[in-house]
């Protein structure tokens, strides 16, 4: 297998100037060449332009290469070696006017190497992580040629049902919207003229995040309010810091699919916010217009979309089969068509692929046989990263962390599952490179301790799940399924934690469960593995678990009966080393939830920014005539902010630099944050506002300011926040973006429950 320096190769690539024939004078004048370039399009290749085609799936390869040549195709996405994409490239170069395509896949959270999943990078709370998990990204997925993610995803989401949830980065607007802008710069780079950068299409635009239910694909029905004020922000954030495309959502948006809103795509994305790239539909989205009943037929699907503002279509054959003869009977107008065929060739332009259409494939002297995931600058990034994504829950006794010593039972059916470390959306991510946990263990280990490993039960032996499992790892033909009877299994486990001195037990969910379309009902871990819980409970010896999965569980016999709860959501190719780098304390805990974890199902939504409430909402178990349930508890099991440390911290109340805000100054909080305990560590002191008297109806608290700190043993710091009037604005009934004067409230603290505050007022 021969192996390159990434680097070093895409540099070599950078020299390759090429002008294709489509090419005039004016190639430095973005306007003028893409102009130019339109009046010499004929209708059909203009609709070509407007076609994104998934590889393999909406035509075979031989054909492909024909329509290519003919210029009937914008784009293809879902190929991924640079072996695969040179002679896709040079057929759509034998096109008579020579326009290239672009490649795109979806780099989700890592191309090769495999970084955690979004809701682990958003519990890191630190946007150097975050933007170390896209930048190796875009590296690695431009030295394979391709030029464009379907990333990054930020769909607020406040229903863990939602099998997506493991997507995206939580539940909170101005938390996400930071995690958008910095995702957005670390895969465009400096310039997406570059080699090694990757235009990202936010997605999905918008509100795919609050499908009813939590269920795939349904309907969402909000008021604007609430659209403005919390769902929309991070797409608009994407925006402003110059995503160059935005994949448009599969649900409706108040009874208008958002495939055909011409609201969303135009007032709001292009006049009111001014995005100036390429709007995708989703896979198969105008066809789904049909299904959503608002076209009778292909024919009106295509018109609607179009006519919408929805550039390119993905995956679907309405624009190619129904544009001509639209526009030749004018029900579409020409001006529709050329206005998306600027777009594509605008973001053709941005990337480089005029002046070079190999920017990116390279020479083909310089095809690497393979670069997977084997860079190992990348991998101790994804290492590192890794590192940051873990949220320690529990740790009574100070159970945590493990001497590397004495015997260890590890069990469990996801402590050796190589493909489960991957995640949902595991681009080119190859399960045999993923380092797991018991693999992890033992190398950490090695002769000072001895580690008894038992699987101990399946992930789930309901037979419709499994089924539908083993179809998402079609390609990774690993056990997915152990055969033995369950008592078997158990027994195994029980004998091996009776030889222990403690038990580590990883379980959860599979990468499966928390995917596109994998919608749960309950988030409960799944029976098989509370039946092996309890087994290891019974034998009385120290429990330590372990947490994989894509979405918030229900935890309550988890809280009541471990003595050390690890949350590790999906944590890519390096995950088991950075779970044991926590576990045996080579690196302390600092990651904090960016979702709240609901005691069941039924409190489901328990985001922490809602709003007052006339018959209050009482965190705990208030009395008759508030607002509560009969059986629980009120507020999560674990808040919004949440994660402890090895070490301890105080914070002081927050000290403000004036009593009285005028509008156009700046109000500055400080607190002082100390490491009171005996190891190093870091955590992350949050800011929140909350508006005590408006207009409209206010959220207890809303995140305003983080900082992560890392401090030494008895050290400690001065912390700074400012506030201003921008921070203080929210949207009223009419719209208006604006801040009322009047009190406010400053709460600070560690997570989103326990908080110290202050007030002051805005004149
Ligand atoms: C998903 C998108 C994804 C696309 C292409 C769709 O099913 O909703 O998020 O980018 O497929 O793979």
């Amino acid at each position: 297998m021969k192996k390159l320096c990434v680097l070093g190769w895409l540099a070599l690539s950078m020299a390759w100037p090429v002008m294709t024939a489509a090419a005039p004078a004016a190639l430095d004048d973005r306007t003028a060449f893409i102009d130019g370039l339109l009046q010499r399009m004929t209708l059909q290749e203009k609709i070509g332009q407007l076609r994104l085609i998934s590889i393999g799936e909406d035509m075979p390869v031989p054909r492909l290469a024909g329509e290519l040549a003919a210029g009937n195709i914008g784009g293809t996405f879902n190929s991924v070696t640079r072996h695969d994409n040179r002679p896709l490239q040079e057929a759509a170069l034998r096109s008579r006017l020579q326009i290239p395509i672009f490649f795109a896949y979806d780099v989700i959270h890592g191309h090769r190497t495999i970084f955690p999943i979004g809701l682990g990078l958003a519990s890191s709370w630190d946007m150097e992580t975050v933007a170390t998990a896209g930048r190796v990204s875009a590296i690695e997925a431009s030295a394979d040629g391709l030029d464009m993610t379907f990333a990054p995803m930020v769909d607020i989401t406040r229903d863990p049902r939602w099998g997506r949830t493991s997507e995206g980065f939580g539940e909170d607007p101005f938390l996400v919207s930071e995690i958008a802008r910095t995702m957005i710069r670390a895969y465009q780079g400096q310039s997406l003229r570059e080699p090694d950068s990757l235009m990202a299409s936010v997605k999905h635009f918008a509100l795919y995040g609050a499908v009813e239910g939590g269920r795939d694909y349904n309907v969402v029905d909000m008021s604007p309010q609430r659209m403005h004020q919390d769902y929309l922000p991070p797409y608009r954030a994407a925006v402003e810091a110059g995503a160059g495309g935005v994949m448009v959502a599969l649900n409706t948006v108040n009874g208008v699919p958002a495939s055909a809103n011409r609201w969303l795509l135009q007032d709001l994305l292009r006049e009111d916010w001014g995005f100036s790239g390429v709007t995708i539909s989703d896979h198969g989205a105008i066809t789904e217009l049909l299904r959503h009943g608002v076209a009778v037929d292909g024919r009106e699907a295509a018109k609607l979309a179009i006519t919408a503002g929805l550039d390119m279509s993905m995956a679907d054959s309405l624009y190619a089969e129904h544009l001509p003869e639209l526009v030749e009977s004018g029900e579409v107008p020409l001006e529709s068509i050329d206005q998306s065929v600027r777009q594509v060739l605008g973001a053709k332009y941005d990337l480089g692929l005029f002046h070079d259409p190999f920017l990116r494939i390279g020479t083909a002297s310089g095809d690497p046989a393979d670069v997977n995931a084997e860079n190992r600058l990348h991998r101790d990034a994804a290492r590192e990263v890794a590192r940051q994504s873990l949220v320690l829950l529990e740790n009574r006794n100070h159970t945590l962390p493990l001497r590397k010593a004495g015997t260890i039972a590890l069990v469990g059916p996801l402590a050796d599952s190589h493909i489960d470390m991957l995640g949902s959306w595991s681009a080119a991510g190859v399960a045999a490179q993923t380092v797991t946990l018991r693999q992890a263990m033992q190398e950490a280990l090695g002769d000072h301790g001895r580690l008894l490993y038992a699987r101990g039960a399946n992930v789930t032996d309901d037979p419709a799940m499994v089924e539908y499992l083993n179809f998402l790892n079609w390609d990774n033909p690993e056990v997915v399924q152990d055969p033995r009877l369950a008592e078997e299994m158990i027994a195994e486990a029980v004998a091996a934690a009776e030889q222990a001195d403690i038990i580590v037990a990883a379980v959860g969910e599979s990468r499966g469960m928390s995917h596109e379309s994998s919608s749960r009902t309950s988030l409960q871990i799944p029976a098989s593995q509370q039946a092996l819980l309890r087994a290891l409970k019974a034998t009385g010896k120290p429990l330590v678990l372990v947490l994989m999965n894509g979405r918030p569980l229900a935890l309550g016999w988890v809280q009541a009966n471990a003595d050390a709860v690890l949350e590790t959501w999906f944590s890519g190719t390096e995950g088991g080393h950075a779970i044991a780098d926590v576990l045996f304390g080579d690196h302390n805990p600092s990651g904090k939830l960016p979702i709240s974890f609901p005691r069941s199902v039924g409190q489901i939504p328990t985001y922490y920014n809602h709003l007052r409430l006339g018959r209050p909402f009482v965190e705990g178990k208030p009395g008759n005539y508030t607002s509560q349930y009969f059986e629980e508890p009120n507020g999560p099991l674990y808040p919004f902010g949440y994660g402890l440390s090895y070490t301890t911290f105080s914070l002081s109340p927050p000290r403000l630099s004036t009593e009285v805000l005028s509008r156009g100054d700046v109000l500055e909080v400080e607190v002082t944050l100390k490491n009171t305990g005996k190891r190093d560590g870091a955590t992350v002191v949050q800011l929140y506002l909350h508006d005590v008297a408006a207009s409209q109806v206010r959220p207890v608290k809303e995140l305003k300011g983080f900082r992560k700190v890392w401090l030494k043993a008895g050290e400690e710091r001065r912390v700074r926040f400012n506030i201003d009037e921008e921070q203080l604005k929210f949207f009223d009934a009419q719209l208006r973006h604006l801040a009322e004067a009047g009190r406010f409230e400053v709460q600070v603290g560690l997570d989103s429950r326990q908080v110290q505050a202050q007030r002051f007022e805005l004149r």
